[in-house]
């Protein structure tokens, strides 16, 4: 668990981790600390969307994908999930003049036909409007689980097997790479390192083939309060770690 003030780290750049994920926790006990509705939380949640992904590209981050919305998420009550639907509209809107200046790409993973049009549309043109990018991709899971992932792999393994194009015993890990959502992210696929804010230590339906081999670490910081100088705390902290691999140490 990382804590307290981190300043003026030196990070080895060959040490940055290629791919980091963040479950981005925290925002309704961040509004319930100042007396402000959960709502409020999310909004300054999204700004730090831009601050942490403006520092994860300086930093030489090649992948950053950032867990929004989760396929249990729709439990909430129905005017915080339509906030939350409302704020990539938002968020796209203010910001995707700056991603496009950074060279940064906008993917999205999940199931977005079960968002609002206006959400649909607002993350289309965002893609579309970035595809051209080649710096760091900033990869939103929106509508995401982990489980509903594996089970559209599982779909679409079992059409290949119908369709005479796999038999069941030839299936390698390669053919599950290739049926997920993190797919066109090729060799980057598999995050380095994984964040979470907030304290909580579980994995809550985030990336579970892909982080067979990631990094963990876990912050009391609040998501909105997540800054800069977290994300290179995080950073030396797993440019500290021994990444065996169930090998053993050279
Ligand atoms: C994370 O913050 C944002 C989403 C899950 C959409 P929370 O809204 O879960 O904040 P807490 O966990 O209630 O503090
Ligand atoms: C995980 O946070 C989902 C996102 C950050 C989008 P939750 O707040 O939904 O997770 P739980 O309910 O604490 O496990
Ligand atoms: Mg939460």
């Amino acid at each position: 668990m990382l804590n307290g003030k981190q300043k003026d780290i030196e990070l080895d750049p060959a040490r940055v981790p290629r791919h980091v994920a963040i479950i981005m926790d925290g925002n309704g006990r961040w509004a319930k600390k100042r007396m402000l509705p959960r709502i409020a939380g999310h909004k300054q949640g999204m700004d730090n969307v831009r601050t942490i992904t403006r520092a994860a590209s300086d930093l030489g981050v090649k992948v950053l994908t950032l867990y929004a919305f989760s396929t249990e998420n729709w439990k909430r009550p129905e005017g915080e999930v339509s906030y939350l639907m409302s704020l990539p509209v938002t968020f796209f809107n203010k910001f995707v003049p700056e991603l496009i200046e950074q060279n940064v790409k906008v993917m999205i993973m999940g199931d977005t036909s079960m968002l609002p049009a206006s959400t649909q549309k607002a993350c289309a043109d965002a893609v579309a409007d970035t595809a051209n990018n080649t710096g760091m991709v900033l990869n939103f899971a929106l509508n995401y689980g982990g489980r509903d992932e594996l089970v559209r792999a599982a779909q679409k393994l079992v059409q290949r097997a119908n369709d005479g194009d796999l038999q069941a015993a030839d299936v390698q890990a390669s053919d599950i790479d290739a049926a997920l959502m993190t797919a066109p992210l090729g060799e980057l696929a598999d995050p380095d390192l994984l964040i979470r804010t907030s304290g909580e230590e579980r994995i809550s339906n985030f990336l579970l083939w892909q982080i067979a081999y990631s990094e963990l670490v876990f912050t009391d910081r609040l998501w909105p309060d997540f800054s800069p100088d977290d994300l290179k705390a995080a950073f030396a902290d797993f440019a500290g770690r021994d990444r065996r691999f169930g090998g053993i140490k050279k």
